[in-house]
């Protein structure tokens, strides 16, 4: 809603009609270039968005949907990468300049208002979910579908998240694939990995069946070996707009290979400062990278891994490195350094890593009876009101380097209620599952905060 008082100080002053006027200007010039009949309704006074020193897009902040949908609309009319944002930063430079002369009107913490997607809040959407959790088989985990299991209540569903000071675009599937037109989108981690991608088809084709959608998994080696139970990832091609979208299974984002390739029942060098041969072979063919690791960074994992830990092409003998966590920060800033260093030979590359996904278990660990059984949403609280990441080891890696942080930690802390928790199709065996997220559900929204950063 507009802030009345806000208006009237804003006009109050001489100065500000400058400033309005400039700022008009500045948007209707610039957006005229874009697409001048966009720029008719932006102007329309219930459709432009006054900056105040309160907030830099008050719109957003309306609890009426369709005024909501209007102006994201809007917004993906004419937001283009550097388009929107450089108009904003202008016109924050402007109000910079003007503050000089008055302090006391902006205050400085309206030029440090930047976007952080990650720093705002949950609210209820009656159009949450994206899809539908009975639908989407092509693509839906039955174990991930907790529509299909014996759970009752979904209120988990029904939120999406609001940034405090980033537009946050509706996600539509067809505007996706178009703007992803000769595209291919790879996630590579862990199982955590492995729902946002089933999230994203989902979201892409709203959980319709798409028989025209083609297997390509072959092109990129992804075939199940003899004997296995799946294959190291999936790869599926929307052939109207050419765009791929694949999933490739790498739990630590190491370099792995086995010790004696004789030996069927060998050890695994598990190449701590090596990223894993996929990416060294396929990153070129990707346009949009979303990495990620963590739930596999414990003793337990890599000892069943039969992984062993290898710096510089050496067993480790570093006492302080053999700690897993200084192993897992070591890896998070080499794959990060050396995806950052590709990114000069593949421009059209654009990199995230996402930071960990929060575990839920209360009272006990997963094979100590912990749980997450609460069904009410946001018992916790609704807001990320930090401006650092929750994820301090993702957050150090990124600085100074192309890649972009996916950070979805603090956020999702917030749903406890959106793990599989007890429930599966089968009979349940007591232990729960408050690591992976029922779909749809929690990685929807991270996909969505990553459509809305590319
Ligand atoms: C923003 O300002 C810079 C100069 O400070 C100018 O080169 C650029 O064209 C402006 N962009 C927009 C969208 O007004
Ligand atoms: C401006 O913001 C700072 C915090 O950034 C606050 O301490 C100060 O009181 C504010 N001043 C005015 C005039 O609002
Ligand atoms: C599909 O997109 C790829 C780039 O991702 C391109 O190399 C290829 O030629 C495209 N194929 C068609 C049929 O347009
Ligand atoms: C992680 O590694 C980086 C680079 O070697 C180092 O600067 C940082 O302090 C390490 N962080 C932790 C938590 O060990």
């Amino acid at each position: 809603m507009m802030k009345g008082g806000n208006l009237r100080r804003f006009m109050g002053r001489p100065y500000s009609l400058t400033l309005v006027a400039f700022m008009f200007t500045t948007i209707f010039l610039w957006s005229w270039e874009k697409n001048p009949l966009v720029t008719t309704s932006l102007l329309r006074e219930d459709q432009f968005v006054l900056p105040s020193p309160g907030s830099l897009n008050t719109k957003e902040h309306t609890s009426e949907d369709h005024l909501h949908s209007e102006v994201a609309e809007e917004t993906r009319n004419f937001k283009t990468e550097q388009g929107f944002d450089t108009a904003l930063t202008n016109i924050t430079a402007a109000f910079s300049l003007e503050r000089k002369d008055n302090g006391k009107m902006w205050n400085s913490s309206f030029e440090k208002k930047v976007c952080n997607y990650a720093k705002g809040r949950w609210v209820a959407d009656r159009r949450r979910p994206l899809y539908s959790g009975f639908g989407c088989k092509q693509w839906l985990s039955d174990m991930w579908a907790c529509r299909l299991t014996q759970r009752t209540d979904f209120s988990y569903e029904g939120y999406r998240w609001q940034p405090e000071n980033c537009q946050m675009p509706d996600f539509r599937g067809s505007d996706f694939l178009k703007r992803m037109r000769d595209k291919t989108i790879a996630l590579v981690g862990d199982s955590l990995g492995r729902q946002q991608f089933q999230s994203l088809l989902c979201m892409v084709t709203g959980g319709e069946e798409r028989p025209e959608v083609e297997d390509v998994g072959w092109k990129y080696g992804l075939v199940k070996p003899h004997g296995a139970i799946r294959p190291d990832g999936w790869a599926f091609r929307f052939p109207h707009t050419n765009t791929t979208i694949l999933y490739y299974w790498s739990a630590s984002l190491c370099g792995i290979e086995p010790i004696n390739a004789n030996d069927p029942g060998t050890d695994f060098a598990m190449h701590l400062d090596r990223p894993p041969d996929f990416l060294k072979r396929f990153l070129h063919q990707f346009d949009v990278l979303v990495l990620n690791t963590g739930h596999h960074w414990n003793r337990g994992k890599v000892k069943a891994n039969r992984w062993v830990m290898y710096v510089n092409g050496k067993p480790l003998e570093d006492r302080k490195l053999a700690v897993i966590w200084n192993a897992k920060n070591l890896t998070v800033y080499s794959i990060i350094k050396w995806v950052d260093s590709q990114m000069s030979l593949h421009p059209r590359l654009k990199a995230f890593f996402r930071t960990i996904s929060p575990r839920h278990f209360f009272n006990g660990d997963w094979n100590t009876g912990g749980s997450c059984d609460s069904t009410t949403p946001l018992a916790g609280g609704s807001e990320v009101t930090q401006d650092k990441s929750s994820d301090p080891v993702v957050e150090g890696a990124i600085k100074g380097t192309k890649v972009k942080i996916l950070d979805i930690t603090a956020i999702s802390q917030l749903r406890d209620e959106g793990h599989i928790s007890r429930y599966s199709i089968k009979s349940s065996s007591g232990v729960q599952d408050c690591l992976h997220w029922c779909l749809p559900g929690i990685p929807d929204t991270w996909n969505e905060l990553l459509c809305a950063q590319l």
